[in-house]
């Protein structure tokens, strides 16, 4: 056999299907309805003015596709793309480098932005406003403060805690998007063009019922895509039925709303343990051994969104929907208690 055959069957690692699977321009980026048409204006207005786009801060749950809006981003606007992270710059001295080192109009991409340590984020706050660099030269009563122009430049910033960035920092953003969990029918778009993408050829009522238990999320809608096209070619022909889906699904212990063991423990301890709550989210991460921060950003959002759980000033709290869904009797006095 020839070998660019072999090639073509070599196996792909998760991050590289992620990336393939990437849309690359705003129409081909599902769903998000409002943040794209607002950046769609903004994008157009900056590049008919030849001016950088003003800075853009996009936040929500991991796996919407802030990484990949920040691309898009980039490509609509013909500019060139820089990425960093916020841990990933230590001293003030690497993020002035990256500034300086920025050409006209270019994007740089700071992912986990609540993460830039404070020494860092200072050097941030005159590059945003004024494109600028500023420090002190000499010490004692001869020293200067200097300015040092940069270029113009976007700053794209995501995150999935936008509660933790400073306000300094977030009211330099002049484009503040954030993202939404999508809709069953978008989740279903994605998946069938990731399928084609991949080659995988899946049943319309199949691409509804993986979409259904997706949680909202793209990243999860492509992971559970891949997993039953596995269940497919070892169980069937390869190609994605509803029966197949339906099995693999289960078999994975999601149920039919996407909800997995982690996501039933934190409903079940709240009901049992806590009596509905409400609980602080410290006694529930304790309670279950699940970080905070995990159930806070990859949990609750969508337990929030099937309006299973709602956050009190007092704590987490279990909803009448959620004890119907585990089929666990809701206790009379609840409903005089709200
Ligand atoms: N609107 C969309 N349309 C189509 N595919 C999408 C969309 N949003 C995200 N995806 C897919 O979901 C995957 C995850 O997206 P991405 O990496 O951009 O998420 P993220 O918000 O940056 O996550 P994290 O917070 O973990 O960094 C990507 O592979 C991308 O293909
Ligand atoms: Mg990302």
């Amino acid at each position: 056999m020839e070998d660019r055959f072999i090639t073509s069957t070599k196996n792909w690692t998760d991050a590289e299907i992620e990336n393939s699977l990437r849309p690359t321009s705003l129409a081909e980026y599902v769903g998000q309805e409002k943040v794209k048409q607002s950046l769609e204006i903004y994008i157009k207005a900056a590049k008919s003015r030849h001016d950088a786009l003003d800075h853009v801060l996009l936040y929500g749950p991991p796996g919407l596709g802030k990484t990949t809006l920040a691309h898009i981003i980039a490509n609509e606007l013909g500019s060139q793309f820089k990425v960093t992270s916020g841990p990933a710059i230590e001293h003030a001295a690497d993020l002035a480098a990256i500034l300086t080192n920025l050409g006209r109009n270019d994007v740089l991409f700071i992912d986990e932005i609540h993460r830039l340590n404070k020494s860092v984020e200072e050097i941030l706050y005159p590059a945003m406003e004024d494109f600028a660099l500023d420090f002190i030269v000499g010490k004692g009563p001869s020293a200067k403060n200097m300015r040092l122009k940069i270029q113009p430049f976007t700053l794209i910033g995501a995150t999935t805690k936008a509660g933790m960035l400073t306000s300094p920092l977030r009211d330099r953003f002049g484009v503040i998007c954030r993202l939404e969990l999508y809709d069953t029918q978008e989740l279903q778009i994605i998946i069938k063009r990731s399928a084609k993408i991949l080659n995988i050829e899946i049943d319309e009522q199949a691409s509804l019922d993986i979409a259904k238990r997706s949680r909202g999320t793209p990243r999860i809608a492509n992971r559970l895509l891949k997993r039953v096209r596995d269940y497919a070619e070892v169980l069937g022909t390869g190609k994605i039925t509803k029966d197949i889906a339906d099995k693999a699904l289960s078999k994975m212990e999601i149920d039919d709303l996407g909800l997995d063991f982690i996501d039933h423990k934190i409903l079940e301890s709240i009901i049992y343990k806590f009596g509905g709550g409400p609980v602080g989210l410290d006694t529930l991460s304790a309670t279950i051994s699940e970080d905070a921060s995990t159930i806070e950003d990859v949990y609750e959002p969508y337990l929030l969104q099937l309006g299973f759980i709602a956050r009190t000033p007092r704590g987490r709290v279990a909803l009448e929907s959620a004890y119907k869904h585990l089929g666990i009797a809701y206790p009379e006095s609840n409903n005089i208690k709200s």
